[in-house]
């Protein structure tokens, strides 16, 4: 008990099962703009199923729930390829400033200078950190930068004539957005099996290369954490085969600062602001994937651009791209995911993005170096091999000897207030369980984690039933998934 957390339990009700008619939780302020009579034909018939409660009410029940909750602010949370790092409050801060969340984004130009000057900033300060020499920051998560990177592909290739090139290479590492963003774009793709330590098969890449190939999309590093080795000499293979070269680069974070994307050969990448510069993963978001190409490519990049005139000291975005990809977004992006960021590499500054990758880095492999230690735990593919910002663990040995799987071991993680990391993801493992403590966890965090799936594992030898009924301590423990997945009740009938 002594290592393990205890959360909260509340017998909570529904909201709509709480308070009385006539109580208001809030009274919104008189209107000082003249009213307007609404036409009879868009008026409510009957007034809304509103909860009626006291703001005491709302508030007590919100926080309980929040009690019955994990989040990064209550304990560790190592959610491989989601990110869930933790985010400094002060970008929160920065991010609610009314000078920016009170601007309508129809305001003319001249009197947004300062948020448009966010947006042209945080393009330049991507094409820094990543080589490139154009960049969007409207896609408003990754997936959707890898569907811009897509069709910027298929620009190129049809205004070059190149009709042909209907096909995309993914590794079996890549994370499953991206066949899906390939597909979505129009293109067929084909999984290129990896090798049994988890590289690119060299191979099996120039096998199929060929002129209906349009790009090679990898993401580096990749969903085992490993670093692609080889990457000089793939580029230089689809190159040669007059395809792109697109980078996944939602897992920047294990080496930013270190290489940038051009440097390795890419033409297209995007990289997902929400996992590696300030704002929370998880929950569908908001996010925001930026999109960085090289100079062949920038006329293809969604419209508008944020642009900077020096002479006249203006900022304004800029319509007039004729062979843009055109518009995928209302308005910029998501602008608070935008601002966080910016402020986020500002405060550090590139030798603190450096050390965010550092220590990214050092967590992951002193973690994984403990975590392997742990009877019924190993750590497949290129075993020896130091890790990026992520490693894969797999208790399958575990599990043939003992009945306990990764998904009891996640659920038993909750008892020591530790969220599960990503499991049964990437699909090359088995019993994969994905690993990102971030650079954010202390050294005593990381030896929390440890020392619960250790004890996990020592009950597991002993007493696997123990281990089958965890989490105990949580506001509700396991549920039954198998009525769940055929019974589901999706909705309650209130008492109102
Ligand atoms: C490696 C990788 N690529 C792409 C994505 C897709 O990003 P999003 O969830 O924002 O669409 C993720 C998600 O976290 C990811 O981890």
């Amino acid at each position: 008990m002594k290592n393990k957390r205890i959360q909260a339990k509340w017998n909570e009700k529904l909201i709509m099962d709480k308070g009385a008619p006539g109580r208001r939780a809030h009274i919104p302020m008189q209107l000082d703009i003249p009213s307007v009579e609404v036409p009879d034909k868009y008026k409510r018939i009957s007034p809304a199923k509103l909860p009626e409660v006291s703001e005491l009410e709302l508030v007590r029940h919100v926080v309980r729930l929040s009690q019955m909750n994990h989040g990064v602010d209550v304990g560790e949370y190592p959610l491989g390829s989601c990110t869930m790092k933790y985010n400094p409050k002060v970008n929160e801060r920065i991010a609610r400033f009314e000078q920016f969340t009170e601007l309508h984004p129809d305001t003319p130009d001249q009197f947004m200078q300062g948020s448009i000057q966010v947006i042209y900033e945080l393009q330049e300060a991507i094409k820094k950190i990543t080589g490139f020499t154009g960049v969007t920051v409207q896609p408003v998560a990754g997936a959707q930068g890898e569907y811009v990177g897509m069709l910027i592909a298929q620009a190129y290739h049809n205004e070059r004539k190149d009709n042909k090139r209907t096909t995309v290479l993914v590794p079996d590492s890549a994370h499953g957005t991206n066949p899906a963003s390939a597909a979505m774009a129009g293109y067929k793709v084909i999984e290129l099996p990896s090798t049994s330590e988890g590289f690119v098969d060299l191979e099996v890449l120039e096998a199929a290369l060929d002129d209906t190939v349009a790009a090679f999309m990898i993401t580096n590093p990749n969903t085992l954490g490993l670093f692609e080795p080889n990457i000089l000499k793939i580029s230089e293979l689809v190159h040669k085969a007059g395809a792109l070269m697109y980078l996944d680069g939602a897992n920047f974070n294990g080496i930013i600062g270190m290489v940038t994307a051009t440097s390795m050969g890419f033409d297209i990448m995007h990289l997902n602001l929400h996992k590696t510069f300030s704002s929370p993963h998880g929950g569908g978001g908001p996010g925001s994937g930026p999109v960085g190409v090289v100079d062949k490519l920038v006329k293809y990049l969604p419209s508008p651009m944020a642009v900077y005139d020096k002479e006249k000291d203006h900022y304004s975005f800029d319509f007039d791209l004729p062979h843009s990809i055109g518009r995928l977004h209302g308005y910029y992006g998501n602008f608070a995911v935008n601002l966080r960021s910016l402020a986020y590499i500002y405060r550090n500054g590139g030798e603190g993005l450096k050390k965010v990758c550092e220590a990214a880095v050092l967590n992951a492999n002193y973690l994984m170096e403990k975590v392997r230690e742990i009877k019924g735990f190993t750590v497949p593919k290129s075993e020896k091999v130091p890790r990026k910002h992520e490693f894969i663990a797999s208790p399958y040995r575990m599990m043939q000897e003992t009945g306990i799987s990764a998904n009891d071991i996640a659920k038993a993680m909750l008892d020591y207030g530790v969220h599960s990391p990503t499991i049964y993801f990437p699909l090359i493992v088995h019993e994969a369980m994905m690993f990102e403590p971030t650079e954010g966890e202390t050294r005593t965090n990381l030896d929390h984690m440890v020392l619960a799936l250790k004890e996990i594992s020592d009950l597991a030898y002993e007493d696997p039933d123990a281990v089958h009924r965890m989490p105990l301590l949580t506001g509700s423990s396991r549920l039954d998934e198998f009525s769940l997945a055929k019974n589901p009740v999706l909705s309650k009938k209130s008492k109102k």
